[in-house]
């Protein structure tokens, strides 16, 4: 999960296309590098530190307050399906299943209509 998140945060640093994605997020992306693999290790079933340091937490709720709409809510799903095509793992049918739910997460966190 740790390569994932790391060459997600490289792409939305790097890639012009996530230019609005990135202006939303913190000038230090370190605390995020650190919590997104956290997250998604217990999210996918794994070692469950993000969720017993964050009780109650929901993650969806906690990203009420950013301005997600369809745009950037697609550039954060586009972004990360990108680094888990990159990333080295058993299973392909596995990791595209992971990155569809994920897609559908981020375009359930944006504003407006159901879809974001
Ligand atoms: C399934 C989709 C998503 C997941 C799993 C996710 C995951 C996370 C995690 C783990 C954090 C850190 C929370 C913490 O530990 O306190 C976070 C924060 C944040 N997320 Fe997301 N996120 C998702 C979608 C999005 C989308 C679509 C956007 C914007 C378009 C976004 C913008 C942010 C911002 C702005 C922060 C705060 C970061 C900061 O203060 O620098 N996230 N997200």
């Amino acid at each position: 999960m740790q390569a994932i998140a790391d060459r997600f945060y490289d792409l939305m640093e790097a890639d012009p296309a996530y230019a609005e994605l990135r202006a939303i997020h913190a000038a230090d992306l370190a605390p995020m590098r650190a919590a997104l693999p956290s997250f998604l290790a217990g999210w996918a079933g794994g070692p469950r530190d993000w969720f017993e340091a964050n009780p109650g937490k929901c993650m969806v709720s906690m990203h009420a307050p950013f301005p997600i709409d369809h745009r950037t809510a697609g550039q954060w799903a586009d972004a990360m399906r990108r680094a888990i095509a990159q990333a080295p793992v058993a299973d392909r049918d596995v990791a595209e299943a992971m990155a569809d739910v994920l897609a559908r997460m981020a375009h359930g966190m944006g504003r407006g209509t159901e879809r974001g």
